[in-house]
């Protein structure tokens, strides 16, 4: 049951603020369209082509760490009492984790609002355990983790082998709003141009 619910809305709304991710950015966008055309050479996305949609992927990564699809709604409980930041933290407290602001740590992305995928290219600066975490991390990590990012790929790629994405007129800066996943407040419009 929960592979059916976490999977569904999760996936949809990263997407979604990847489209309007590659709509504000369209230097990344072409960056990543051009390596999709290199790979694929007009075929749809195979399993063994995903590793190759490198930047592609950080365009993703990108996305989820502005735009975490489950910002808060996770949550553990102290098995024992800890010090934490001059704070006592008694055995069994239970803790929100808040993963939304934790992506927004300038000490490990500098600039945290800007989209940048380069952030995550394997030459970039290496970004501590726990910094970023769209799945979660320990033993109750997201079990669709692998699945979701191959999904989203694929989808990602077609999108671009098929449309240019473009702010659509009058289209401001979505506000995020806590709506199960992290959703645009007013629904998004882009602009879909046939390529
Ligand atoms: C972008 C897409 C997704 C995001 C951002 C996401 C995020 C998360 C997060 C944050 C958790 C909570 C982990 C925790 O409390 O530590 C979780 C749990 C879970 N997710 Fe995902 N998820 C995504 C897609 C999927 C997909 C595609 C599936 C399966 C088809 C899935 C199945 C699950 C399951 C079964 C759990 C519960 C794991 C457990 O409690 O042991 N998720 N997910």
């Amino acid at each position: 049951m929960t592979a059916f619910l976490a999977g569904n809305e999760t996936t949809a709304a990263s997407l979604s603020w990847w489209a309007w991710c590659m709509a504000a950015n369209p230097a990344a966008q072409d960056t990543a369209r051009r390596e999709v055309d290199a790979v694929l050479q007009g075929r749809s996305p195979a399993g063994e082509d995903l590793p190759r949609l490198g930047y592609l992927a950080q365009t993703l990564n990108e996305t989820m760490r502005l735009y975490p699809a489950a910002p808060v709604l996770m949550s553990r409980r102290a098995t024992r009492g800890f010090t934490l930041g001059g704070w006592s933290i008694p055995a069994r407290t239970m803790f929100m984790i808040p993963v939304f602001l934790m992506h927004q740590d300038a000490r490990w992305f500098p600039e945290p609002q800007a989209f940048r995928p380069e952030r995550f290219a394997p030459d970039a600066p290496a970004i501590p355990r726990g910094a970023f975490m769209p799945f979660e991390t320990g033993p109750r990590v997201c079990l669709g983790q692998h699945l979701a990012l191959a999904e989203m790929t694929v989808v990602a790629a077609m999108v671009l082998q098929r449309f240019v994405l473009a702010k659509g007129e009058g289209q401001a800066e979505p506000e995020a709003v806590l709506n199960i996943s992290l959703r645009a407040k007013v629904p998004l419009a882009l602009n879909v141009q046939l390529r």
